[in-house]
């Protein structure tokens, strides 16, 4: 195992025989295999949790526009604050990623698969493309794949330049082909029109490598973990005040109080799911469980320890969207640096209530109005820190 790898459990990819669910792939057609990945109820892993297989069923129906060619592009930007999952997936299983990503192509009928890389996990990128030319050598990139006549298909990294929204897929995309990372109107969607105004297929790292598992294992494997509506296993990223921090896997819909037990955090005051842009549950709210139908998360896991100061915690969230806005709109330009004030008023003792109320409003426009998932999400940790923590916050304010 690579010395950086901050793996805790085993994960299933460890079980998996190597190129298995690719070579089931080459032996059925593109309608069975996005049917398997359907039938696996398997949702996207970067955090909006789309179900992978009616993406790949779009990409495959739609027109390539002329000349043109279909796109698989594998999003490891990972920035989202407490994420570090899919930097370990690549750094100890980057075959089954590419193996993901050669089964989607094979599903949708792309020819070019790209890996968009987040610009810090730069040192990995050796790594990654000694790991493609052994698959160009192993005849299971480039021409004729595993044998198959006419199936043409192959993988290059592109380096991202360290802004977080190039995590969301339009403005990836955008940067991909040389512009200022900003996100575009959807519709249209890239399955439909995305790179070079070509069919796209954007998957994070977690989900490619799923797909290959499910393919190598059956769909109906995969449905025996998690929930009815969140299917499989998911990887974790674990930080903040616990014992063992580190990257686990877990079936989903495991309660947050059973996840705090093997991580050794329990006697946490809070727990913030889902990075800067997730949610901070209280204690109280521990039995609740992390699935899609209940606690949502692309796999950010930060405890919060009994000594942490909540206003804090708000404040190094919200100076990060400051930092990371791209400007484009109003409601999260301005909106993010107003909440930001807001905290600071809270830090100084000098919030009302009218204010914290007028603070909540303008949250929810941010939540309404802002054009991407950075803005309408990022208000969430503060809104909930607000509605658990309210004592506390304003407990500096009241005394003056
Ligand atoms: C601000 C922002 C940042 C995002 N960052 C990432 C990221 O780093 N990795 C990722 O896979 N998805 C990220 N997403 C979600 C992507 O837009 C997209 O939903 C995802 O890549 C789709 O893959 P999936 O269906 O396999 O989850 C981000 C979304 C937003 C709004
Ligand atoms: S919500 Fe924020 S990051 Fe998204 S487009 Fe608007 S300004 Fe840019």
């Amino acid at each position: 195992m690579n010395p950086v790898s901050s793996k805790k459990t085993p994960f299933t990819f460890d079980s998996i025989e190597p190129e298995s669910g690719l070579r089931a792939a080459l032996a059925m057609t593109r309608a069975d295999i996005i049917g398997e990945v359907s039938a696996s109820n398997l949702r996207g892993r970067g955090g909006a949790g789309f179900p992978t297989g009616t993406k790949w069923n779009l990409a495959a129906a739609a027109k390539v526009k002329a000349g043109g060619r279909k796109f698989v592009v594998c999003n490891a930007d990972e920035g989202e604050p407490g994420t570090f999952k899919d930097r370990v997936i690549l750094t100890d299983h980057a075959n089954l990623v590419f193996e993901g990503m050669t089964i989607a192509a094979r599903a949708t009928g792309a020819t070019t698969g790209i890996v968009y890389l987040r610009s810090e996990y730069v040192y990995l990128r050796p790594h990654l493309e000694a790991v493609l030319e052994t698959r160009r050598a192993q005849k299971i990139l480039g021409k004729d794949i595993g044998g198959l006549a006419g199936f043409e298909f192959d993988i290059h990294i592109h380096m991202g330049a360290g802004a977080y929204v190039c995590g969301e897929e339009t403005a990836l995309i955008e940067s991909l082909e040389g512009y200022r990372g900003e996100p575009r109107n959807r519709p249209p969607f890239p399955v439909d029109t995305g790179f070079e105004g070509q069919p796209t297929v954007v998957n994070n790292v977690e989900t490619l490598a799923w797909t290959a598992c499910i393919l190598s294992r059956s769909a109906k494997w995969f449905r025996a973990t998690g929930t009815e509506k969140s299917a499989g296993g998911k990887l974790f990223s674990v930080s903040g005040d616990c014992r063992e921090p580190g990257v686990y896997e877990f079936p989903l819909g495991i309660t947050v109080a059973d996840l705090l037990r093997s991580v050794g955090g329990e006697g946490a005051k809070a727990v913030q799911i889902g990075g800067a842009s997730g949610h901070c549950i209280p204690a109280s709210e521990f039995s609740r469980r992390i699935a899609f139908e209940d606690i949502a998360t692309g796999g950010s896991i930060i405890v919060l320890g009994p000594g942490r100061d909540m206003i804090q915690v708000a404040k190094n969230f919200m100076e990060f969207f400051v930092e990371e806005s791209c400007g484009q709109c109003t409601p999260c330009r301005a909106g993010n640096a107003k909440l930001l004030e807001g905290i600071e008023k809270l830090e100084r003792g000098e919030c009302s209530m009218a204010y914290l109320q007028e603070l909540l409003a303008l949250c929810e426009t941010m939540q309404l109005a802002s054009k991407c998932g950075l803005g309408q999400s990022s208000p969430n940790a503060f809104v909930s820190i607000v509605k658990h923590f309210k004592d506390e916050i304003m407990g500096r304010s009241l005394v003056h």
